[in-house]
């Protein structure tokens, strides 16, 4: 029996794995742009903190886990998200005793157990931004004008951003009973996963992706009408920002997000073009995770977004990644017993900082020649023959069709030369 990938995971080959490593050199520049500084943590925690983190009401803890015992008997979970971690880094590491706010980005695989489909993975990969210890609405804004920014630099059309204030534990109570009276006379018109988030997480109602119950909760009570006075005026004043920044918000009062943390803002970017999983990113402010995971009280906001939907929204809209791809110099031998020369030289050619290629085994120039235009060589190299008797190579120029014939000592040299006049160029 042949053995294949496990169910919603990817291989990443060449040359989709060096447009991964472009988006992800973007995203590192523009983490220095906005000064965030990485942090990575472990693939797998203690399965407590998501739990505690995450929630236990949410589908990812209830459902969506990769949940073993190790051989100590300790049950820990493959992280599905990385805010959590973050998280208990920020307080085992005493990050909070480092000036504030701390600014954070992480890049790696998350692992859920869903229900594979276009955009949606058991394994995926999230960059996301966490920012520690500002209460204030422009740590908000700076970061959902990174996320926008981003998407803007990769040219994706099509956008919409979409915000909320999901409010604090103060004011989300009475919010919670004003939706539970407006729902409880729909409750049998109501599918099963409403039904029993009724009691648990009542909020989660008004996102459901049932047509029939999305028209349910058409009417139902506003978030805006419950918030409270320090909730209301921290609203007011991220949307006074995203104004002066120009950013094009749409006002949401429906969208409450899957995880539970979330106090105040809530925000999310779809590309329509992208179908069911449109989600391109989330997140928002979750100012009460660090005490729940044993910390101090602790004001944080952070996003993050799915590395494999850039590409879903790049396709849908007919465009790609740009990558540089092949070698500078393939190296050619003639027979056998050129090959320490074509060898030592294509040694040199690295040693000098030059993508340098060659054949193994022994193949026909016409064979070696395919594998050089195969690879894209800017160059290449043909040693052997009465050149090289006489401690010359012969370099073909790929593009031009031109070839010199130069001492094998001055080869690097020669390429060097060329390379600085055409990096000034
Ligand atoms: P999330 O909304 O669960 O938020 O995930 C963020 C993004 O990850 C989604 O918008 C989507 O692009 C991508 N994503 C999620 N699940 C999958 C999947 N199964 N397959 C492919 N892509 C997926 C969080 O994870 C929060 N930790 C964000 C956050 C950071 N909030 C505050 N700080």
């Amino acid at each position: 029996m042949n053995i294949s990938k496990p169910r919603g995971t990817n291989d990443f080959l060449p040359p989709e794995s060096s447009k991964i490593l472009a988006i992800e050199q973007k995203l590192r520049e523009l983490c220095a742009i906005y000064n965030y500084q990485e942090i990575r943590t472990p693939i797998f925690e203690d399965t407590e903190l998501f739990v505690r983190g995450v929630g236990n009401a949410t589908d990812i803890v209830q459902k969506e886990m990769y949940t073993f015992l190790d051989q100590g008997e300790r049950s820990l979970t493959l992280r599905p998200e990385n805010t959590a971690a973050a998280c208990r880094a920020y307080i085992e590491n005493k990050l909070y005793g480092l000036a504030q706010p701390v600014k954070l980005f992480y890049i790696g695989p998350m692992f859920r157990y869903e229900r594979p489909q276009a955009g949606r993975f058991r394994q995926f990969h999230q960059f996301g931004l966490e920012l520690f210890g500002s209460a204030e609405p422009a740590a908000d804004a700076e970061i959902i004008s990174f996320a926008w920014r981003f998407y803007q630099q990769l040219g994706i059309r099509d956008l919409n951003l979409r915000i909320n204030s999901v409010g604090c534990p103060n004011c989300r109570a009475a919010y919670k009973r004003a939706l539970q009276d407006y729902f409880r006379p729909h409750l049998a018109a109501l599918c099963g996963s409403c039904r029993d988030r009724f009691e648990r997480n009542p909020l989660r109602l008004l996102d459901c992706k049932s047509q029939h119950c999305h028209d349910i909760g058409n009417n139902a009570p506003q978030i805006y009408d419950y918030l409270c006075g320090d909730c209301s005026a921290h609203f007011a004043q991220l949307k006074t920002l995203l104004d002066a920044a120009s950013l094009p918000y749409a006002l949401d009062w429906r969208m409450v997000r899957g995880l539970d943390y979330y106090t105040k803002t809530a925000f999310e970017i779809e590309a329509k073009q992208i179908g069911a999983q449109s989600a391109v990113c989330g997140g928002g402010r979750y100012d009460g995770l660090i005490e729940e995971i044993g910390g101090a009280p602790t004001p944080a906001v952070g996003f993050a977004l799915g590395i494999e939907r850039i590409f879903t929204a790049l396709k849908a809209q007919g465009d790609d990644i740009d990558v540089e791809q092949g070698v500078e110099v393939f190296l050619i031998s003639h027979d056998n017993d050129c090959k320490p020369a074509a060898f030592r030289l294509c040694e040199q050619l690295r040693a000098a900082g030059f993508s340098a290629d060659m054949e193994y085994g022994s193949k026909s120039l016409k064979a070696q020649m395919k594998a050089a235009d195969r690879m894209q060589a800017a160059y290449t190299l043909i040693i052997g023959g009465d050149e090289l008797l006489r401690g010359e190579a012969v370099l073909r120029n790929m593009d031009k069709s031109e070839q010199i014939t130069l001492p094998v000592d001055n080869i690097v040299s020669h390429l060097l030369r060329i390379k600085n006049s055409s990096d000034k160029e």
